[in-house]
């Protein structure tokens, strides 16, 4: 796995940079191509007289075929990936996606609808919706399930447009104008209640990484919505009070959404549902091992109770009267209306419902424990070095905090997660929660093997050794990649990823 080189220095320490690729415009000669274009047995028309005025250049690249193909083939070694390598970026659960996905995605029969298809023309389609609903309702305890949100975030802004609904409903929309959020929250969750028009206020956490019931009740009143809950908590603890804070925001009238996105460390174990909240969103893209898209296409399914079903956004699918036909029901009064377009991403369904038939109940259970397993493993492999923020077990991730290093040595969490690029691991995600000083999160996931997680606790605990020995080397990591320490400030506020020939002016020419 690492590109370790142990031989020098006595220190595994990496092998050298690679060279930097270049563009495929640096290595255009004119007159180049790569394919053979047919000589044209048809009349030549006046495309300018036909079209209007064309563009005389295009800059476009010219280059032989075979230096394409390499030129692409050599960028995409410098990717990384899961398929590449250990990718343990907490809160993410970057989970292994089995090609059989794949293979059931790109059927024909699925892959080929189209999304205006009239409904009487796909019921297969609508009974693999209607199977993933059934088995998602099974798996959080809920009573209905709708695929449509298409990420985690547009999830949870769902599940606040129907609390919002439901409220309404009550003749309590107005009186009822804040959402609380723990402090350790993901930070979506107050974008999302931002978003739907809630004042946001934080709720603490206890020293032992629990909602600070005492806090909580000091905020709880008839003007809460909703208590926003992730479960188990960004700090990959599980929640023991969780009954009690449902029941202490019942009593003021208020709802409980269960952020789902870390359902991968209770998947087949136990129930959101069954544990009062109203309401939660589940991360197909983490728990069901659809692909992560770059921010999409995802899919944010969320579960809720009996008493939010007449807000659930349109079209809803359910069984016809008297017949077994699934129907996309439209004519629903009090519905917020579309989140979507068409069903939502409906080959991300597809994919879901092959894994969940893959593992089916009795093997559903097998996720949690494995991820649960593996991240206990890294976090009593690496406790010596990089304490847990909390010293208890884990679920399905572990929350290490780097504050030592940064007291004694100068070396920050992201010195750290630097430096295992050199090694060949992908970094653990960093300072999130914000409330862990120095954090890394370490989510492995169930599909990594003993070997692969112990390759990578031997590189941590390498580094710590070089934090003390010699901190250099983890200030000027990465020295593998085709760039070093980037200014991270500078790359997100100017972002340049468009190529441009020297003579063109961008917003000019092509
Ligand atoms: C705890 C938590 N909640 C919500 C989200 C939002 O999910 P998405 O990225 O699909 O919008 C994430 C994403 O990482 C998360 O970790």
């Amino acid at each position: 796995m690492g590109r370790i080189d142990s031989n020098r220095d006595g220190l595994d320490r990496p092998s050298k940079r690679m060279p930097e690729p270049q563009l495929i415009f640096d290595r255009s000669h004119p007159g180049r191509i790569g394919c053979n274009v047919p000589v044209c047995d048809t009349p030549e028309v006046d495309l300018e007289a036909v079209l209007g005025e064309l563009r005389t250049e295009l800059h476009l690249p010219e280059i032989g075929e075979l230096d394409l193909l390499r030129h692409f083939t050599n960028l995409s070694h410098i990717n990384y990936g899961i398929e590449t390598g250990f990718y343990p970026l907490g809160s993410c659960t970057m989970k292994y996606n089995p090609k059989i996905n794949e293979r059931t995605a790109a059927l024909p029969g699925f892959a080929q609808i189209h999304p205006m298809q009239p409904v009487e023309t796909i019921p297969g389609a609508l009974e693999l919706l209607y199977g993933v609903q059934d088995m998602l309702c099974e798996i959080t305890g809920f009573s209905e399930i709708t695929l449509q949100p298409l990420a985690g975030a547009h999830g949870e802004m769902t599940c606040l447009m129907l609390i919002k609904a439901y409220h309404e409903s009550r003749g309590e929309g107005v009186q009822r104008s804040v959402v609380l959020v723990p402090d350790s929250a993901h930070g979506t969750n107050p974008a999302s209640a931002a978003r739907c028009g809630y004042d946001v206020v934080s709720v603490g956490t206890t020293p032992e990484g629990n909602t600070d019931l005492v806090d909580l009740a000091s905020k709880l009143n008839s003007g809460v919505a909703a208590l926003m809950l992730t479960n188990p908590s960004t700090l990959g603890l599980f929640e023991p009070n969780i009954e009690q804070i449902c029941g202490m925001v019942h009593a003021v009238g208020g709802q409980v959404f269960c952020d789902g996105a870390n359902m991968n460390a209770m998947v087949g174990t136990t129930r959101p549902g069954d544990h009062g909240f109203d309401c939660m969103h589940l991360n197909l893209h983490k728990t069901f091992s659809t692909p992560h898209g770059g921010g999409g296409p995802g899919c944010g399914a969320i579960g809720l109770q009996h008493h939010l079903e007449p807000f659930l956004p349109v079209p809803v699918l359910r069984r016809a009267d008297r017949s077994e036909s699934i129907i996309a029901d439209y004519n629903r009064p009090l519905s917020i209306g579309r989140v979507s377009a068409y069903y939502g991403q409906f080959l991300m369904e597809v994919r879901a419902y092959t894994y969940l038939r893959a593992f089916g109940k009795q093997h559903m259970a097998d996720i949690s424990r494995h991820a649960v397993l593996n991240a206990n493993y890294v976090r009593a492999r690496l406790k010596d070095v990089l304490p847990p923020a909390h010293d208890r077990p884990c679920m399905h991730e572990c929350i290490l905090t780097a504050e030592k290093y940064k007291k004694e040595n100068g070396i920050r969490a992201l010195d750290i997660s630097k430096r295992l690029i050199d090694y060949g691991f992908h970094p653990p995600t960093n300072y999130f929660p914000l409330i862990v000083p120095e954090c890394l999160m370490i989510e492995p996931t169930e599909t990594e093997a003993k070997e692969t997680l112990d390759e990578f606790c031997d590189a941590l605990i390498a580094i710590c050794k070089e934090a003390v020995e010699n901190p250099d080397l983890l200030h000027n990591a990465p020295q593998t990649q085709i760039v070093g320490r980037l200014d991270e400030t500078l790359a997100v506020k100017n972002l340049d990823v468009r190529w441009w020939p020297a003579k063109v002016t961008v917003g000019v020419g092509v």
